[in-house]
């Protein structure tokens, strides 16, 4: 199954003419399936994939990684141009996230709310559990915490019931795909942790080697103790090639760079993967 990964959406522009925002999108392609993981915060998208003469019309499926602006608030520009789409995600996409510092607190949800989205062509698969969108592509459903040293970021609240509290991120997940050369994992934004979400993409697939990641990694206030676990991990997982976008942050960047070598890059707007 010859299988690409093309970056649309992030921080960061690696390609003349292609725009870069805050947040994430990558498109998964195969001779079979499109799947959108993801939609960045609002248009770029649409003018990045006009730019690499993609189609969004042919997109069959978008899976949202967790309920964040910077995941989906290009939902409303995307959908103009997929028309009728089914959406994939857990049910608590639509929780009314927070970034707290102090005193301060930012709405960091949905821009949008639901009927608008449907009224756009999005039929929304809310699901907790991994969901299957071919023989070798699933997502992951909720992802246990089972290392000690990967933490969710104590600034992310949701409100329930009029109160602010932690978010769990149970939303929090990843597209993962079974290749030849082992699993390659489009991660977007790794709340819960981006090597309990590989260990979570071998539980599913029962498949141990873990070829290529690419997305966000949230190590952007990774001690570099958790960093240096990280490293060990991806090692011992076999991890060939990582490409890190978004909320890894510079210092952890360089670090994984310096420490992968060769097998590491920066998955910015424009990059392509392919597989093999
Ligand atoms: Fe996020
Ligand atoms: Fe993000």
């Amino acid at each position: 199954m010859p299988l690409s990964l093309t970056t649309l959406g992030e921080n960061t522009a690696g390609r003349p003419r292609v725009l870069a925002e805050w947040g994430l999108s990558i498109l998964v392609e195969t001779d079979d399936v499109k799947i959108l993981l993801d939609t960045c915060a609002s248009t770029t998208v649409p003018h990045n994939a006009a730019i690499l003469k993609i189609d969004l019309s042919t997109i069959d499926k978008i899976v949202l990684s967790h309920g964040h602006y910077d995941h989906t608030g290009g939902l409303r520009a995307v959908l103009a141009e997929t028309g009728s789409v089914e959406v994939i995600a857990h049910p608590d996409i639509w929780g009314a996230k927070y970034a707290v510092f102090g005193e301060h607190k930012r709405y960091i949800g949905i821009p949008f709310v639901r009927e608008e989205l449907e009224s756009l062509g999005a039929s929304f698969i809310l699901s907790s559990d991994p969901v299957w969108i071919t023989d070798d592509i699933v997502t992951t459903g909720e992802i246990p915490m089972v290392t000690e040293y990967e933490q969710i970021d104590s600034h992310l609240y949701v409100e329930a019931d009029g109160e602010l509290v932690p978010d769990l991120l149970l939303d929090d997940r990843a597209l993962i795909m079974k290749t030849e050369l082992g699993l390659v994992v489009a991660l977007g934004c790794a709340h819960r942790g981006m090597i309990n979400t590989l260990y979570h993409a071998r539980e599913i697939t029962g498949v141990d080697l873990i070829h290529t990641v690419v997305g966000g990694t949230h190590l952007v206030s990774a001690s570099e103790e958790r960093i240096s676990r990280t490293i060990e991990a991806l090692r011992e997982l076999g991890v060939q090639r990582l490409g890190v976008s978004h909320c890894t942050g510079l210092p952890a960047a360089s670090i994984l760079a310096r420490e992968l070598g060769d097998n590491f890059f920066f998955n910015n707007a424009g990059s392509r993967v392919t597989i093999p």
